[in-house]
Formats: C-alpha cells, sequence, structure tokens
C-alpha cells in the first residue's frame, strides 16, 4: 500500500433538485402556517419536493452525472461512491450500491455514511482519507436527501423547514505540481443530544409497527429551539478553530458555504466570525434544509456561478443531527 501526502482536490461539482416547488403559500393550506411566520423566522421562501419516482439514488445519480461531466472523467473512472444521506431509498442496499448501478459505475466500491446535515463534511473527510491510501483514484461523493418522506405533514415546527435535493463531488489527489485542494478538516459529534434531533422509528428500537405508526414515529422530530442553540455554538466554534489552526485571517476567506438551515443561524454565524454576509454563499430562500444536499448543492451553485475561482480560500460549515458538525477549508 502506498500512502500519498499530495493534497486532495475537488474535480468537479454538479446538483440536482426536483421540479416541483412548494411555496410557503402552498404551505399555509396543509398546515397552520404563513409566508410571513416561515420567511421572517427562517429565510427560507420555498423548496423542492421529489416526485413519488424521486429517490435519494435518483437524485444522488443525477446530480454525480453532472459532478463527473464538471470533472472530465467518465463513470469507468470512479473507483468509490460514498452517499451521506439520512433518507436512504431503504436501510439496505445502501443508496450508493444503488446509485453505482444508476451510473453503471461497475468498478466503484460503494458505501453510505450517515452524519445527517453535517453529512457532506463527514464524506468528503472519508474520502480524502481513502484517497490518501494510494489505492483510489477517484472517489465521488453525494449528498443527498428526500426528506419529504420523513416529514410530519401535520406537524407545523418541521415541515416547513426541509426539502429535497442532490449535490456532488468528484474528489481526486491533486498531480504533481498542481496548486490548491482541500487544506483541512475539523469534525465533531455530541450523542447526548441525539434526542434534539432525531426519527425514533424504523430501525432496531422501534421497528414499524401498527403503534409505531399509530405514534407518527416514522417522522422527524426536533426541538428547534435547543438545536438553535447548539447550532450557533458549534458551527462558529468549529470554523473560528479551522481558520485559526491553519494561520488564516477570516478576512483572508473568498466566500463561506454554510449548511442552509436558517438565515437567523447564519448571520449569527456571520457576526461571530467578522465575516460579511455578503460573503456567504445563500440558497435556502429557493431549497429550504436539504441536510446533506444542502453544502454540495450550494458549493456547485457557487462554482457555476463563478463566486468561487482558483486560488479562492473557501470555508464549509455545517451542524446536524447527532448532534453532527464540521468545517473544511478548501484552497480552489
Ligand atoms: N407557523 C406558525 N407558527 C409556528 C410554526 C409555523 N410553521 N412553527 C411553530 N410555530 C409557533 C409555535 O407553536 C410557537 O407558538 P406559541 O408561542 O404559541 O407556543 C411559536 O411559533 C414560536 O415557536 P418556537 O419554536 O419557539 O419558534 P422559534 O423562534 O424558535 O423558531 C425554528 C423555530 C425556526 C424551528 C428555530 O428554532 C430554528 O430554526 N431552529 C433550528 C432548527 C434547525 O436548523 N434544524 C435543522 C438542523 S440540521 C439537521 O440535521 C436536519
Amino acid at each position: 500500500m502506498s500512502t500519498a501526502t499530495r493534497p486532495v482536490k475537488i474535480r468537479g461539482t454538479g446538483s440536482f433538485t426536483p421540479s416541483k416547488v412548494l411555496t410557503n403559500e402552498d404551505l399555509s393550506k396543509i398546515v397552520d402556517t404563513s409566508d410571513e411566520w416561515i420567511y421572517t423566522r427562517t429565510g427560507i421562501k420555498e423548496r423542492r419536493i421529489a416526485s413519488e419516482e424521486e429517490t435519494t439514488s435518483t437524485m444522488g445519480a443525477e446530480a454525480a452525472k453532472k459532478a463527473i461531466a464538471a470533472a472530465g472523467l467518465t463513470v469507468d473512472d470512479i473507483d468509490m461512491i460514498i452517499v451521506g444521506t439520512m433518507s436512504p431509498d431503504m436501510p439496505f442496499p445502501s443508496t450508493a450500491c444503488l446509485v453505482q448501478t444508476q451510473l453503471g459505475a461497475r468498478k466503484a466500491v460503494c458505501m453510505d455514511l450517515q452524519a445527517a446535515c453535517s453529512g457532506f463534511l463527514y464524506i468528503m473527510e472519508a474520502a480524502t482519507g481513502f484517497l490518501c491510501t494510494g489505492r483510489y483514484r477517484n472517489v465521488l461523493v453525494i449528498g443527498s436527501e428526500k426528506l419529504s418522506s420523513i416529514l410530519d405533514w401535520q406537524d407545523r415546527t418541521t415541515c416547513v423547514l426541509f426539502g429535497d435535493g442532490a449535490g456532488a463531488a468528484v474528489l481526486s489527489l491533486a498531480e504533481e505540481g498542481e496548486s490548491g485542494g482541500i487544506i483541512d478538516f475539523s469534525l465533531g459529534a455530541d450523542g447526548s443530544n441525539a434526542e434534539l434531533l432525531y426519527m425514533p422509528g424504523g430501525g432496531c428500537a422501534i421497528p414499524a409497527s401498527e403503534s409505531s405508526i399509530q405514534q407518527r414515529h416514522h417522522f422527524l422530530k426536533m426541538r428547534g429551539r435547543e438545536v438553535y442553540k447548539h447550532a450557533v455554538r458549534v458551527m462558529s466554534q468549529a470554523a473560528i478553530e479551522i481558520v485559526e489552526q491553519n494561520g488564516l485571517r477570516a478576512d483572508q476567506l473568498s466566500c463561506v458555504i454554510p449548511h442552509q438551515a436558517n438565515m437567523r443561524i447564519i448571520e449569527a454565524l456571520s457576526t461571530r466570525l467578522s465575516i460579511p454576509i455578503e460573503r456567504f454563499y445563500l440558497n435556502l430562500d429557493k431549497y429550504g434544509n436539504t441536510s446533506a444536499a444542502s453544502i454540495p448543492i450550494a458549493l456547485d451553485e457557487a462554482v457555476r456561478a463563478g463566486k468561487v475561482k482558483q486560488g479562492d480560500k473557501i470555508l464549509l460549515v455545517a451542524f446536524g443531527a447527532g448532534l453532527t458538525w464540521g468545517a473544511a477549508l478548501v484552497e480552489w
């Protein structure tokens, strides 16, 4: 086994969101809410909802095709697929295996990794580790979620916040003499707060039964206020730590791509990091919180809009169920 010391580059990105738009106005016909309440509390205007035929794997495969094309590669070049999701097509096999067959990427080793909304940063660090073994050349990382399938559409405190979609990237080692790449990661977790945001049913603790369905155990549950407080604290800590540990100043970052959960959380982060909000890439008004898909969709949009250029230093930062959190520094 050879171990490589060259940095890992993000070779190409892609994203996919379903065409069906659900506006705040539409939601006010389903639950007792209003555009005013949702927008002022979260910054969300609308979200995308997958059709019956669209699943976490099909959306992930569409995002992946664009990422592979952007990287100038073909499916035969992909030797590993890692999917980050908390809404897999099914408990097993992994969504990554389902994506593999849809892509025809027969040479790829496949697995899922579950770190909720921090999932994309976790799979990026996992991919980096695999690439550094020297055994894999191109790892496809995908954050994909069909959260509409696990939302309680009678619970106005959660169903207004989330949406569906997928984002992907191809990672590989930098060539000899090539500049840029992933500089560092800082991940964290605190399982003692698992019940702030969870789905109790569907696993071995509460398998599906008539009673589990009656008790609505197969839907996402959240204590929003507590999650909010943790989110602001852990995201700012992770971001400040990673910037300082790498001898950088916040003003040297060209762009921050935060997990798109709530505008007020992002504004608090902007204040704590002393980075103007204009340098944050934001799209939560269009998609809501798409969990593991949120950062890769935003990254892909930012890259395609020319907001991330060669040599730019960018910060990705997320938090989610677990609780989990993470930050990544990248030189483009
Ligand atoms: N429409 C209208 N009223 C509502 C709605 C709604 N959709 N939801 C709640 N309310 C009401 C509540 O019932 C409450 O009414 P009451 O005062 O009469 O009891 C009132 O609004 C205030 O409710 P709070 O929950 O205290 O509202 P808050 O200001 O905290 O905002 C929110 C709620 C937006 C959920 C906020 O707490 C938040 O953003 N938390 C973080 C959530 C988050 O980002 N989660 C994602 C984690 S990432 C992952 O891994 C999935």
